[in-house]
């Protein structure tokens, strides 16, 4: 595991400047797009659980609701054009469980057929769609009926899945089940930073046990409906180092955080095996993901329980430190365990711009993480930068900016960014080039902490 000191420094170009790419890095089969959920780009729905948390003041920083967001729901028509214009072949798109099934086991067959004709706009401009099945927002039905502690909502979770497939198998044939189980559990259940707000390292273990359980159902009943079916999971991987490698104490949390938070779920959603703190697996030993998506943003140091930063890194607008070499260990180590192809479901950052610019440094971002990717041996096939436009960032409300698109969320007016071009850019090229980086990301540095 690295220490700031040994992560690759950008080279000085002629001019001066700092610059990561010297020569044409081909993209060689890479596709690039862009991620989004649900429940952060739609708005409109009032029968989700992170409605109802946000309606509590407290729960998200700046008072927003998840009811306005990117009033997507109303906009996608806009949405999927920008997206065609600029030229991105695939994109991930998130389903809202609520709308579908917004009673127990009564399905809206309206909002089907509306996700239908989204998607199916979608792939009429040339743009392949990977569906998200759960993004962190329950039905309040299932909320309110003790969410994913409660067995049910395995059973739930299959119903759902097999009635939302069964009415898009047409259109769409590859899937993301859940999103980040661990994020999910520990801001649910550990930090009190998501719906219900509970503190329980016992219910913890249910939620993860029943997620994973509810995982390896949805992943059989695709393939039931649909063979060809590519299935995985958004799997949240750090980089955890220790703050100082030479401090046994560090090492020791090192490995405790990265096989608690992340190695042991690995096994429990990729291989149907159960770390001894989810009891006992419900499936044979085996495979169950077809490629694995990797959800990577940072590098936590280390020091004890609670997360940290290494002093002087560049950092993003929420502090999280930017390391590109980590997508790529992750990648990696995922890859090796697994020995399936990788997909990138999210990568991005939060930058706010300043009075003049729409961003500071988020080209400089994607320049790097595309460069670590396009320089490392893992086949890393796909690539969806989080997120499109601008969204609501859940307990951070309306103020984060994470969008390659800006959102005005008065008036819904969205403006395209430099990064959202240079990304056409890098496409259009088939490689990332010093001219575009020059052109993008020539100047713009990191903030640092
Ligand atoms: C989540 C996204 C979120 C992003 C940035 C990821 O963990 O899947 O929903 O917006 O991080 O915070």
């Amino acid at each position: 595991m690295g220490h700031p000191d040994d992560a690759p420094r950008p080279a000085v170009g002629e001019d001066g400047g700092m610059r990561t790419v010297d020569a044409p890095l081909a993209l060689r089969g890479l596709l690039i797009g862009t991620a989004s959920a649900a429940t952060q780009i739609e708005g409109g729905d009032r029968n989700n659980s992170w409605y109802e948390w946000a309606e509590s003041p407290g729960n998200v920083a700046d008072g927003s609701s998840p009811v306005r967001a990117d009033g997507h729901w109303l906009r996608w028509r806009e949405d999927n054009a920008l997206m065609a214009e600029l030229g991105y072949p695939i994109a991930r798109i998130g389903l809202e469980w609520s709308r579908i099934e917004p009673r127990p086991g009564e399905f809206d067959h309206a909002a089907l057929d509306r996700y239908r004709e989204e998607l199916g706009d979608l792939v009429d401009r040339g743009i392949r769609p990977l569906v998200t099945l759960h993004h962190f927002s329950n039905p309040l039905w299932l909320q309110h009926a003790g969410q994913w502690t409660n067995l049910g909502a395995v059973g739930a979770f299959e119903r759902y899945t097999r009635v939302a497939v069964g009415a898009l198998r047409d259109i769409v044939d590859e899937w993301v089940t859940i999103n980040e189980p661990n994020v999910y559990a520990t801001q649910a259940h550990l930090f009190r930073e998501a719906p219900p707000g509970n503190v329980s390292v016992r219910d913890l273990r249910f939620v993860l046990r029943h997620m994973a359980m509810g995982h390896l159902r949805a992943y059989e009943a695709i393939h039931e409906l649909q063979p060809e079916a590519t299935v995985t999971i958004a799997h949240h991987l750090r980089e955890f180092a220790p703050r100082n490698p030479r401090n046994p104490v560090h090492r020791l949390f090192t490995r405790f955080d990265s096989w608690a938070f992340q190695d042991m779920l690995t096994d429990a959603f990729g291989r149907g095996v159960f770390p001894w703190v989810l009891g006992r697996s419900p499936v044979p030993a085996g495979r169950y993901v077809d490629v694995i998506g990797l959800n990577y943003y940072s590098r936590t140091a280390v020091s004890g329980p609670a997360d940290g930063v290494f002093p002087g890194v560049p950092v993003t607008d929420l502090g999280w430190e930017v390391y590109p070499q980590g997508l790529v260990d992750c990648a990696a180590r995922l890859h090796a365990h697994l020995g399936v192809p990788m997909w990138i479901t999210e990568n991005g950052t939060a930058d706010n711009g300043d009075d003049e610019r729409l961003e500071r440094f988020r080209p400089r971002f994607l320049v790097d993480h595309l460069a670590a990717i396009l320089r490392s041996k893992v086949p890393i096939e796909r690539y969806y930068h989080w997120c499109f436009v601008d969204n609501w960032e859940w307990s951070e409300g309306e103020v984060p900016r994470f969008g390659v698109v800006h959102n005005d969320y008065e008036t819904q007016r969205r403006t395209v960014k430099p990064s959202a071009r240079m990304l056409s850019e890098i496409i259009r090229a088939g490689a990332l080039t010093p001219e575009i980086e020059d052109r993008y990301a020539a100047g713009l540095e990191y903030p640092t902490r």
